[in-house]
């Protein structure tokens, strides 16, 4: 008989490309993908950590799970990732969920396979949280199956160094650990051939690649050029970059490389000199627009997007205000705003003059409101230009794709000629409406 597994995914982009090794892993061992947690014989939970209301949603996820294992004995549910790499939680999750059957960390998704056979050849709990992520060579023999046929995500270096105060990333994912080149060319020309269109290559923070030593110095801007010169159609995406060690070099390669995206995701976190030091992020606003300026120079029809954090502890109104202040200047075409969560076993955890939740939500849904304002007319300003666009689906009235910067882009059929889906065009942009940009093919 068949069987089947569905796997619950949260977190950011590297757990999105964890879950396709966890399928790979399960379909070697002849599992099929369920449509629903309904009808699935394992339930895998790849959790993350990264703010308080992401832990809270996973653990209600999990606790809905209970009526189905009392409905079938046999289910096995399992749970991996960032949350469950955390201290004691192993043991806190089989405390609070007893029907839990296997329990690893983020650091050792590689050996989920075998976590599985001990399991089912025992049926005894499984709590395999290891801390170190010393085998980074296994990750080759993994077949990782992909849930996009045009996107693909190749990991090109693990853990964090960066210790912000806030963040619990460098915690639960380890010191970084970059993989050899040759090791992530191989996978990259093995997805060009496969017909893979964009490339997203992943790191906490990609610009410190080879500074672990490991790569036999290759940097990240060596990597990022040597894979832009592969033969093919393809675009080259990268995230996430830390500005403090963005480098001139990597802006050179950029700038000169028709593959490589001219989106970029840049994290500033906050606009006051004064939240930065405390939040560790080892730069100032000077050099943040700096770069921005020598970005916008090199590439002039750049797009940007960032992260940033409100409420962190001691921002005043003041600090908030040079946030906003920050925003309007430099006019992101996307921003992702959090606020602040406390962590445990974090610096900032301890910090005194924790900003109260009114504030904090008063300061994220105005921010927010400021940067959609920002948003539309940046996507407004668009229209008469040229996009490139990969297109994913059509239906009577549209082809429908992405631009660079991931925003949706729209076709009528009306006024084009036939085109083909998983292809790159360029398109004149001739409106923005309803939040999608709307095109046309000559
Ligand atoms: N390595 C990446 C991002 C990791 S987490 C980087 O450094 O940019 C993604 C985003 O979550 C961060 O950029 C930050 O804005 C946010 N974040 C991290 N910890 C947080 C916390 N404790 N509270 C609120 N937001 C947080
Ligand atoms: Fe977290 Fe900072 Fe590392 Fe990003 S760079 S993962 S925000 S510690
Ligand atoms: Fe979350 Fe872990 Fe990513 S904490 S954001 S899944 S690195």
């Amino acid at each position: 008989m068949d069987k089947f597994y569905y796997i619950y995914t949260y977190g950011c982009q590297m757990n999105v490309h964890e879950t396709e090794k966890l399928a790979g892993i399960l379909e070697k061992r002849d599992y099929k993908r369920a449509e629903s947690a309904e009808t699935a014989d394992i339930i895998v939970f790849n959790t993350c950590c990264i703010r308080e209301s992401a832990e809270q949603k996973i653990l209600g996820n999990i606790g809905a799970v209970k009526p189905l294992k009392k409905k079938n004995k046999n289910l096995i549910v399992a749970v991996c990732g960032c949350m469950s790499q955390q201290k004691e939680m192993a043991a806190n999750l089989k405390k609070k969920f007893p029907f839990i059957d296997i329990v690893f960390g983020a650091n050792n998704v590689e050996f989920f396979g075998e976590y599985l056979d001990e399991f089912l050849k025992q049926r005894k709990f499984v709590n395999q949280v290891i801390d170190d992520k010393s085998y980074i060579e296994n990750i080759d023999k993994i077949n990782v199956v992909r849930d996009n046929s045009l996107y693909a995500y190749v990991n090109i270096m693990y853990g964090c160094n960066n210790f912000c105060t806030y963040c619990i990333v460098p915690y639960v994912r380890g010191r970084e650990k970059s993989r050899k080149p040759q090791e992530i060319y191989g996978e990259v020309k093995n997805l060009l051939a496969m017909g893979y269109k964009v490339v997203t290559l992943l790191g906490q923070n990609v610009n410190s690649y080879g500074l672990d030593d490991s790569t036999d110095g290759v940097d990240f801007a060596q990597l990022l050029d040597t894979i832009a010169n592969f033969d093919g159609d393809f675009e080259l995406r990268f995230m996430t970059s830390h500005p403090k060690d963005l480098s001139d070099k990597l802006i050179e390669v950029m700038a000169k490389n028709d593959k490589i995206s001219k989106s970029l995701h840049l994290p500033v976190q906050a606009g006051s000199d004064k939240v930065l030091k405390a939040m560790n992020r080892s730069y100032n606003i000077t050099h943040y627009k700096n770069l921005i300026k020598k970005l916008r120079q090199a590439i002039p029809n750049i797009t940007l997007s960032t992260d940033i954090i409100v409420g962190f502890p001691g921002e005043t109104e003041q600090d908030y205000q040079a946030t906003v202040d920050l925003v309007k200047e430099i006019k992101f075409h996307n921003a992702f705003v959090f606020m602040y969560s406390k962590r445990k076993g974090t610096i900032a955890e301890k910090m005194e003059d924790q900003v109260p939740l009114n504030v904090k939500r008063e300061r994220i849904h105005n921010l927010l409101q400021i940067q959609h304002e920002i948003s539309t007319k940046l996507f407004e300003n668009m229209v008469g230009s040229t996009q490139r666009v990969l297109l994913e689906q059509e239906n009577n009235l549209y082809y429908i794709g992405k631009v660079q910067c991931g925003k949706v882009a729209k076709i009528s059929k009306a006024n084009t000629k036939k085109l083909d889906l998983g292809k790159f065009y360029d398109c004149t942009i001739i409106d923005y409406k309803n939040g999608n940009l709307i095109g046309r093919v000559d």
